[in-house]
């Protein structure tokens, strides 16, 4: 079974019979090392009382959807950000067909509409329910979507029937829940990031930089965290803490990053670039703070080096993910940094687009190597990132494609 260590899990809980066994999920998840928030639905609250679930999780249970005092602390929309897995256990049929439908009737409905992170149910129903047409297309819908199906198991059922429904045992549940941040695509791969801005002095207080947040490099260096590769971050100045069971160099120059990218990359099998390194640097940096009063001023800069290309040079037996950010002519800006740049593939955004790209938590972007463009729709980075990764994963490895 694979740690759970720093993985954020809203457990959902659902009504029916088998919620007794939700607190002993609960526990679970926090000997894995997880940090667990429980949601119940009305139905829930019929068989378990909130309390329970509160003195297990040491969080206070969120409820009502329209529950003012839960909405000032972590509302609903924070709740489903603030998740890496929302694991639903049980999930009864009315519960699967909200979902299917995108109903927001309660809390835990809501957040499984607005969270970006993985969806897991464990169904728990009688028998001919589960067995009916509606069901059964339900769950194949959902699939689809990308939700893991965990269980159900076969047997006796507290109505007396026999057969498929009954809620998957705690310890099946953790299991299937931990597998799912431990894809092992890229086992035993080297993996090294370059992320956020460069900052380039002009003086000692002022600088040139750019509106990078670090957003998709983080995200990309968890991914492949996940996928059981060991992961270099080299990372520009943000606002972000370098993810765990992670290697992170901070740097602040583009001269500082393309020093330790060449420095970690020997050995490595994969370098994703993502930084927005500055194009340029100040010919001199001023050792004293520049005096102002003029009404103009020039300042000589000259080209920074262009990290990546060094890297994919000196390096051969490396793959290298390049990013490009376009405002015009996407593609064709993309595919002509493709080969200037000689990467093995880019992944291409378009900047002049403001709800996705630099600093938004979503994005929307083609991959686009010799023999394809994928168009990735629009996404949070955090899934993003763990399609980029799977893609990756083909690339280096073409017999992986199961
Ligand atoms: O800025 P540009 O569009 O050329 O960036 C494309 C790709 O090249 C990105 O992956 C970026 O991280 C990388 N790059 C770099 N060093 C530079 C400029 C860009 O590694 N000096």
């Amino acid at each position: 079974m694979c740690s759970l260590s720093n993985k954020r899990i809203i457990l959902g809980v659902t009504g029916g019979i088998a919620a007794y066994k939700s607190a002993e999920v609960v526990r679970r998840l926090q000997d894995l090392g997880a940090e667990v928030r429980v949601v119940m639905t009305p139905g829930a609250e019929e068989f378990l009382r909130p309390l329970t679930m509160q003195a297990l999780s040491g969080h206070p249970v969120h409820t009502g959807l329209l529950d003012e005092k839960a909405e000032a602390g972590m509302g609903h929309i924070e709740l489903a950000r603030w998740a890496d897995l929302l694991l639903i256990a049980p999930a009864s049929a009315d519960f699967i067909a909200n979902m299917v439908h995108g109903r927001a009737d309660s809390l835990l409905a809501a957040i499984y509409l607005a969270t970006p992170a993985r969806v897991a149910i464990a169904p728990a129903m009688n028998q001919a329910m589960w067995s009916h047409s509606a069901s059964v297309e339900n769950i194949n819908n959902l699939t689809h979507r990308g939700v893991t199906i965990i269980g159900p198991e076969s047997g006796s059922q507290a109505c007396g029937d026999i057969g498929p429904g009954r809620m998957e045992q705690p310890d099946s549940i953790i299991e299937q829940a931990s597998n799912l941040f431990n894809s092992g695509v890229l086992q035993g791969k080297k993996v090294v990031i370059t992320a956020g801005p460069t900052r380039e002095a002009l003086d000692p207080v002022r600088y040139i930089s750019n509106h990078s947040s670090g957003k998709m490099g983080y995200a990309l260096a968890t991914a492949a965290i996940d996928a059981g590769a060991d992961v270099t971050l080299i990372s520009g100045p943000v606002a972000l803490s370098i993810p765990e069971r992670c290697r992170g160099i901070l740097v602040m120059s583009a001269k500082e990053m393309q020093q330790a990218a060449l420095g970690f990359t020997e050995g490595a099998d994969i370098f994703i670039a993502t930084a927005a390194v500055a194009d340029y640097r100040a010919t001199s940096i001023a050792s004293e703070k520049i005096k102002s009063g003029d009404d103009k001023m020039t300042i000589s800069l000259e080209k920074n080096p262009d990290i990546v290309s060094s890297v994919a040079s000196t390096f051969k037996n490396l793959f290298v993910v390049g990013f490009a950010a376009e405002s015009n002519d996407v593609e064709t800006y993309a595919k002509g940094k493709l080969e200037q740049k000689h990467l093995d593939a880019i992944v291409a955004n378009d900047i002049s687009r403001t709800d996705i790209g630099f600093n938004s938590d979503d994005n929307e972007v083609s991959w686009i190597d010799t023999d394809s463009t994928i168009a990735f729709g629009k996404r949070s980075k955090a899934q993003l990132a763990r399609d980029l990764v799977a893609q990756i994963a083909i690339k280096i490895n073409p017999t992986h494609l199961d």
